[in-house]
C-alpha cells in the first residue's frame, strides 16, 4: 500500500502521519506531502522508529510525486478555523487548496481512495467530486469525507452518560459534519438507561458542538488534531484493510450515493477492494431524530451546492 498525507507537516498531519507509520502494515509506503519546507524532516524523524513501513516526504507546491500511483490518500490540508467561526467560515481557504491537490490526485494517483479531513468537509467532498470528474477518473466508491471524529466523540460522551467503558461504545453518525447536520442516533444505543428526551437533546447538541468546544478551549490556537488525527487514521486504516481484502471492515464516512436524504451523505459504509463497495441502513429512528433528518437536509444541500458551484468557476480557469 502506498498511503500519502496531504498536509502531512500540519496539526493534523503529524499525528496522523504517526499512527500510520506505526501501525500501516508492513511493506507499505507512507508518503507526506506539505507546503512547509519542513516536511521531508518529518518523514526523516519518522522513519525512525522500527515499522516496515518506509516514509518519504516532500515540500513544496507540486504534490504530484508524493501521490503518484498511491492507494490511499489523506487529506487535512487547509487552515483552521479560530473562535466565533464555523466550518463553512474555511470555504474560501481551503476550496482552492482542495481543489488543486484533488487535482493533482485525479492526474497522478486516479485510481486512489481519497479521505477528505480539510473542513468544511460537507462541501469540499463534492468539490474534489467535481474537478476529478473533469479529469475522467472520478469513482464515488473512491472519494470519502472524513466524519468518523463525530463517531469518536459520541462514543466518549455516551460512554460516559451511562457509565461504561469508552471502548465498549459503538454509535452510528450520519448526515454531514457540522452543525445540525451532525446527527447521532443515540435511540440505537441508548436502550432502557431511562435519559430523559431533554438529556437526548443536550448530547445530541453537545456531540454537534463539540468541535467548537476545542476550537473555544484552544482559544484561537486551531481545532482538533490529535481526535482528528485519531479519527483519520481509524478511517484510512480500515479503507487500507478493505483494500486488502478483508472482509466485513465497516465505518461511517461522508461519500456520494446510497442515500434517499441527499446527494452526499454521511453513513456506514462497507469497504472493498475498490473503495467503499456498499451502504448499510441507518436502521430504525426515533421522532427526535427523524425530525432532525428532514431538518438537516436543507443545509447539507446548501452546503453540497456550494462545493461543486465552487468547482465549476474554478475549472473554468485552472
Ligand atoms: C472537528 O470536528 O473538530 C473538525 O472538523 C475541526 C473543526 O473546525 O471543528
Amino acid at each position: 500500500m502506498k498511503v500519502a498525507v496531504l498536509g502531512a507537516a500540519g496539526g493534523i498531519g503529524q499525528p496522523l502521519s504517526m499512527i500510520l507509520k506505526n501501525q500501516l502494515p508492513a511493506g507499505s509506503l507512507l508518503s507526506l506531502y506539505d507546503v512547509a519546507p519542513v516536511t521531508p524532516g518529518v518523514a526523516k524523524d519518522l522513519s525512525h522508529i522500527p515499522t516496515d513501513v518506509e516514509v518519504v516526504g516532500f515540500a513544496g507546491t507540486d504534490a504530484s510525486e508524493a501521490v503518484k500511483d498511491a492507494d490511499v490518500v489523506v487529506m487535512p490540508a487547509g487552515v483552521a478555523r479560530k473562535p466565533g467561526m464555523t466550518r463553512d467560515d474555511l470555504f474560501n481557504i481551503n476550496a482552492g487548496i482542495v481543489a488543486g491537490l484533488s487535482r493533482a490526485i485525479a492526474q497522478h494517483a486516479p485510481k486512489a481512495c481519497l479521505c477528505i479531513i480539510s473542513n468544511p468537509v460537507n462541501s469540499m467532498v463534492p468539490l474534489a467530486a467535481e474537478v476529478i470528474k473533469a479529469k475522467g477518473s472520478y469513482d464515488p466508491h473512491r472519494l470519502f469525507g472524513v466524519s468518523v471524529l463525530d463517531v469518536l466523540r459520541s462514543e466518549t460522551f455516551l460512554a460516559e452518560e451511562i457509565g461504561v467503558s469508552r471502548q465498549a461504545m459503538q454509535v452510528p453518525v450520519i448526515g454531514g459534519h457540522s452543525g445540525n447536520t451532525i446527527l447521532p442516533l443515540l435511540s440505537q444505543v441508548l436502550n432502557g438507561e431511562g435519559i430523559s428526551e431533554a438529556r437526548i437533546d443536550e448530547l445530541t447538541k453537545r456531540i454537534q458542538n463539540a468541535g467548537t468546544e476545542v476550537v473555544e478551549a484552544k482559544a484561537g490556537a486551531g481545532s482538533a488534531t490529535l481526535s482528528m488525527a485519531t479519527a483519520g487514521a481509524r478511517f484510512a486504516l480500515k479503507v487500507v484493510r478493505g483494500l486488502l481484502g478483508e472482509p466485513g471492515v465497516t465505518e461511517y464516512g461522508y461519500v456520494e450515493g446510497g442515500s434517499a436524504y441527499a446527494k452526499f451523505f454521511a453513513q456506514r459504509l462497507e469497504f472493498g477492494t475498490a473503495g467503499w463497495k456498499r451502504t448499510l441502513p441507518i436502521g430504525t429512528l426515533s421522532a427526535y431524530e427523524q425530525a432532525a433528518l428532514d431538518g438537516l437536509k436543507g443545509t447539507l444541500e446548501g452546503n453540497i451546492k456550494k462545493g461543486v458551484d465552487f468547482a465549476t468557476e474554478w475549472l473554468k480557469t485552472n
